[in-house]
């Protein structure tokens, strides 16, 4: 028999309060949306239909292959969204529909699984959780042991609204019974539209609808709100820190270690707290990132040691020591051993093996060989207002404390720069360049000022 699965995205999330479609607000770096279709593709359906509405445009660019769109248009309620999707789908015959609404990422394939396999031959299956707190949701209403149907909260009497067991959009149906249901629908309700909820109503008027109950009602809390989303949020965290605990990963505090999904860990990782990882970011075995450090599409080498730091598509290398308050931006690449201390600002440059720029330096547009020091308060004047040019600094070089190096430019193996240098022109290898005033004194100084007015008390 088939399976088809109907996911519910083209409402228009008013309660986000925010132009974007709320499908497409992210949770550890994915939209909501692909965490639903990731659920959903774990009970290997035949087919994916997501319908899409408000935002169209912007909820079909982000669909994987292999899933279709269909418009709802104008959007008449989730009976209207469900009742456009089969229209689109063809013949469904005796088959199975899943309904999963968007906007649910916690729910895990294997309770949509057991809610396919709970309809049997039923004409419909649904989940229901009990909330402590059960506002907003439709309540279920039971009749004996079965499900007579589910009522809307602002269309729900006092006694209903005292009901804790509520519905959460998600259901296996019978394709025909489901077709027949929706054609019978109508919009006498307090937003006029056509309820799915209303379907299970009329199915149960002609076979048993079977309740399939999910215990944790986190598992099943959707995002209608900014609050929400921050407690689904919350939610995956714990998920994503749990697993990779489980895999090695040492985090002195979970609940303050903020991962996206793609990123990946090696065993024998320790993260301290206030750690945020995006994008791609890698982070080899041994390395030791935190406390602090915001990391977008980067890669953190073994035994690397990271902590009160910024890191853009930048790469680590083995055993090298980024921060405190270091600020690695695009095209940065330290090699291992190397290091980039406090107060260090790079932009695409690489640091050769245990090369080291301790404090307080701009190297842009750079090179630097190995086993080469830079000293403090260093900076690679790499704009000239108009374009930006390449330093290259050698092997085993010397920079001395505060030296422009004013691009482009090139410092020998071996070479030296004196303190307080503005470097214009290349140094040979092995050369040493100083640049600056001859140092000039004037004996007696002191004595010869005027004399200070006493400071008032
Ligand atoms: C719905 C249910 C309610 C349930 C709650 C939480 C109905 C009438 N009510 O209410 O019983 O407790 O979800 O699961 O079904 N959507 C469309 N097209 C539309 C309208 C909505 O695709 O015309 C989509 C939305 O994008 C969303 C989902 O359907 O993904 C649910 O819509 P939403 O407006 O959030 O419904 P609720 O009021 O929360
Ligand atoms: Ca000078």
């Amino acid at each position: 028999m088939s399976l088809r699965a109907i996911v519910l995205a083209a409402g228009r999330g008013t309660r986000m309060k925010s132009d974007r479609p709320k499908v497409l607000f992210c949770v550890a770096g994915r939209p909501l949306l692909s965490w639903v279709l990731d659920a959903v593709a774990g009970t290997a359906p035949d087919e994916v239909v997501v319908v899409v509405g408000h935002g169209a445009a912007e909820v079909r660019a982000a669909l994987p292959e292999g899933v279709r769109a269909v418009l709802q248009e104008p959007q008449l309620g989730t009976g209207h969204a469900v009742a456009t999707a089969l229209a689109a789908m063809g013949e469904v015959g005796g088959g199975t529909v899943l309904v999963v609404p968007g906007d649910s990422p916690l729910l895990l394939p294997e309770t949509l699984r057991a809610l396919v396999e709970a309809r049997g031959s039923a004409p419909a299956a649904l989940l229901t959780t009990v909330m402590p707190d059960p506002t907003g949701y439709g309540r279920v209403l039971r009749d004996g042991e079965g499900v007579a149907g589910i009522v809307e909260e602002r269309d729900a009497t006092p006694e209903q609204r005292a009901l804790c067991e509520v519905a959460v959009s998600t259901y296996a149906f019978g394709g025909e019974a489901l077709a027949s249901a929706l054609a019978g629908l109508s919009r006498g309700n307090d937003q006029g539209e056509y309820y799915l909820t209303d379907v299970v109503a009329a199915l149960a008027a002609s076979g048993e609808v079977c309740a399939v109950p999910v215990p944790d009602p986190a598992e099943v809390q959707g995002v209608n709100s900014l609050e929400q989303l921050a407690a689904v949020a919350a939610e995956v965290r714990r998920r994503l820190n749990s697993a990779w605990m489980r895999a090695g990963v040492e985090m002195v505090d979970p609940s303050r270690v903020y991962l996206d999904a793609a990123v990946t860990l090696e065993a024998g990782v320790r993260l301290y707290p206030g750690v945020h990882l995006e994008g791609g970011t890698t982070v080899a075995a041994g390395a030791e990132v935190g406390p602090d450090v915001f990391a977008v599409d980067s890669a953190i080498g073994p035994k690397a040691r990271v902590w009160y730091s910024v890191l853009r598509e930048a790469a680590v290398g083995e055993g090298a020591q980024v921060g405190p308050f270091a600020s690695l931006r695009p095209g940065t690449r330290l090699e291992a051993g190397a290091k980039v201390g406090t107060f260090v600002e790079t932009k695409a440059t690489t640091v050769g093996r245990r090369s080291k720029v301790p404090h307080l330096s701009y190297l842009g547009d750079a090179v630097v060989g190995e086993d080469s020091n830079v000293g403090a308060g260093t900076i690679t004047c790499n704009y000239d207002g108009r374009e930006k040019h390449r330093t290259v600094i050698g092997d085993r070089v010397f920079i001395g404390s505060d030296t422009m190096l004013v691009a482009p430019v090139t410092v020998g193996d071996d070479a030296y720069t004196g303190a307080g240098s503005v470097i214009t022109h290349d140094v040979a290898p092995g050369a040493l360049a100083v640049e600056r005033a001859p140092q000039r004194e004037v004996p007696g100084y002191a004595a010869r000022r005027p004399k200070k007015a006493p400071r008032k008390e």
